[in-house]
């Protein structure tokens, strides 16, 4: 019999990956062979000598000691691509919220009294307060491109807009040919320069920290919108702040609520949404059930 530990709540159809007769899913589990997660960090938390596998049902691993479970030879397993249509279409809804000012718009008429005898001219004021742009031939930057950065590549390309992308890893041109007609940049610095709108979609590490910085934000073009749907930090916030109030950003979407910034009325920050769809969440689980599954019954090795 294993003993599959989890933390956080995992879409049934994950769990029904592990017959009943050879598997105990549980919360509660002393001594687990595997602990299977999604957001709950295991920084500083004493993991179990039982322990041979942990599994996120997310793509980023840094709720997750990787190298000290590694040097105790335990495995880590997460889930690339599972929740890729997820973050893309959040992406694509920043755009749009961000170009068309939405979010203020909303919270506008919410504030508006339909008794009031000034209602229909405070729409009509709104109307124009609230005139957005549209997204055909302006350019966006693709920071990183994996599994979701070639997705939102793809629907900004067939909504009409430019796109450049930018991966240090990626040299193989096949991996380029995965998102269709984008120009290659070769530095973070030339994909930037002159975007109307950037996207990140790399993992936070000690490279990547602050990637979209003041300088530049300053090369994009006026009226920008910059969109961190991956991990806080990727974004230096305090110059995304000042780029808004100089009237040089347009809007600041990010899937992580940023202290100081939370109630601007350019930033629109949400409380890290990407992945959380049916589908996604569906999907992470059941890839890292059958992941962890192999291991401990096979020996097999997936997205380790
Ligand atoms: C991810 O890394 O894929 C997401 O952070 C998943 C999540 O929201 O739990």
């Amino acid at each position: 019999m294993y003993r599959v530990k989890t933390y956080n709540n995992i879409a049934l159809r994950g769990l029904e990956r592990f017959p009943r007769e050879t598997y105990e899913v549980a919360s509660g589990l002393e001594d687990p062979d595997a602990i299977m997660l999604r957001s709950h960090d295991l920084h500083g938390e004493t993991i179990p000598d039982s322990v041979l596998a942990v599994g996120r049902a997310g793509s980023g691993v840094n709720n997750i000691p990787v190298q000290d479970l590694t040097e105790r030879g335990v495995a880590v397993f997460n889930a690339p691509g599972a929740n890729a249509n997820a973050v893309k279409e959040l992406v694509i809804a920043g755009l749009l919220l961000g170009a068309r000012n939405l979010v203020p718009a909303a919270g506008y008429v919410q504030s508006l009294d339909p008794d009031d005898s000034g209602f229909t001219a405070a729409v009509e004021q709104g109307k124009k307060r609230f005139s957005g742009f549209e997204l055909p031939g302006r350019r966006l930057a693709v920071l990183g491109l994996g599994a979701i950065g070639v997705k939102v590549a793809n629907a900004a390309r067939s909504m009409g807009m430019e796109v450049v992308g930018f991966d240090p890893k990626i040299t193989v041109e096949s991996a380029w040919q995965m998102a269709s007609d984008i120009e290659r940049a070769r530095s973070v610095d030339a994909a930037l320069e002159g975007a109307d709108a950037v996207t990140v979609h790399v993992p936070l590490t000690e490279n990547t920290q602050n990637l979209v910085n003041a300088e530049r934000i300053r090369s994009m073009n006026p009226g920008a919108m910059v969109l961190n749907m991956a991990r806080d930090g990727i974004v230096d916030d305090a110059a995304a702040g000042e780029a808004l109030n100089e009237g040089h950003l347009h809007a600041y979407v990010t899937d992580f609520p940023v202290p100081g910034l939370l109630d601007h009325p350019r930033v629109i920050t949400l409380p890290h949404l990407g992945a959380s769809t049916t589908e996604s969440e569906e999907n992470c689980a059941v890839m890292i059930a059958d992941q962890m599954r192999d291991y401990l019954e096979n020996g097999n090795v997936v997205n380790s």
